[in-house]
């Protein structure tokens, strides 16, 4: 494992608390989450990767479908388990995923790979792929720009976070080459920590940028090849 994502794993378990009572249960994006209802069937298999706490990926899927929640931060997963008694729960990393080939019709990764090196980036897509049956369905958040930096007192816990990610186009590029095909994207505004309910924003419209910059996460939905 790389330092990154050692550290990374780390400070969940340090801040799992402090990131599960200022996450909402339904943010902005959970909504998208009809988008991979619309494409699976009732007894579809559906991997939760980077679940965290369990919401709002897990909470939402696990009372229709066989939902596997999966992180690498024991205190995480240990929250999960507290808030999804329906979800089978796997620690891993998803650079490497214990976790056999076309065995899921769905992965959902909200806020998770934003976590891991960008260099290992198309790895962790490439996992995805690999997990996915054919025409398989992705809902994957990552960065609104190439960026990559820390923040040594994250949502004020004392407990220094660190992220890396490279921007929409390049994201679109490597879900190409991990033999994806895009089906549709949204900008969604972050609001953790902050108030307002946040919003799914049409990357094409004017309100998803300020300063030519994104003014939240983009979230990408593609098919397996
Ligand atoms: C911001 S939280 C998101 C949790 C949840 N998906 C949500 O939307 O609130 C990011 C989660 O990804 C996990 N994570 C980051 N890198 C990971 C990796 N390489 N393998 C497995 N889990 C990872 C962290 O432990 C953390 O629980």
């Amino acid at each position: 494992m790389t330092d990154q994502r050692e550290r990374v794993r780390d400070a969940y378990d340090d801040l799992a608390e402090t990131h599960f009572a200022e996450r909402s249960d339904r943010p902005p994006e959970a909504t998208l989450l009809d988008e991979v209802r619309d494409r699976i069937d009732a007894d579809a298999r559906v991997l939760d990767a980077g679940c965290g706490q369990g919401t709002p990926v897990s909470s939402a899927l696990a009372p229709q479908y066989d939902v596997v929640g999966l992180d690498f931060a024991t205190a995480q997963l240990r929250l999960a388990d507290g808030v999804v008694p329906r979800a089978r729960l796997v620690q891993g990393d998803m650079t490497e995923l214990p976790l056999a080939a076309d065995s899921f019709d769905a992965v959902c990764a909200f806020h998770s790979i934003i976590h891991v090196p960008v260099a290992d980036h198309a790895n962790v897509l490439s996992e995805f792929a690999r997990v996915l049956r054919p025409g398989g369905v992705l809902l994957v958040s990552s960065g609104g720009t190439d960026w990559a930096g820390s923040n040594p007192d994250w949502l004020d816990s004392g407990v220094e976070m660190e992220w890396s990610f490279p921007g929409p186009e390049e994201t679109r590029r490597l879900l190409s080459a991990a033999g994806f095909n895009l089906q549709e994207w949204w900008i969604v505004t972050d609001r953790l920590g902050r108030e307002g309910d946040g919003a799914v924003l049409d990357p094409d419209g004017d309100d998803a940028y300020e300063d030519g910059e994104p003014v939240g996460k983009p979230f990408f939905l593609a098919v397996r090849r």
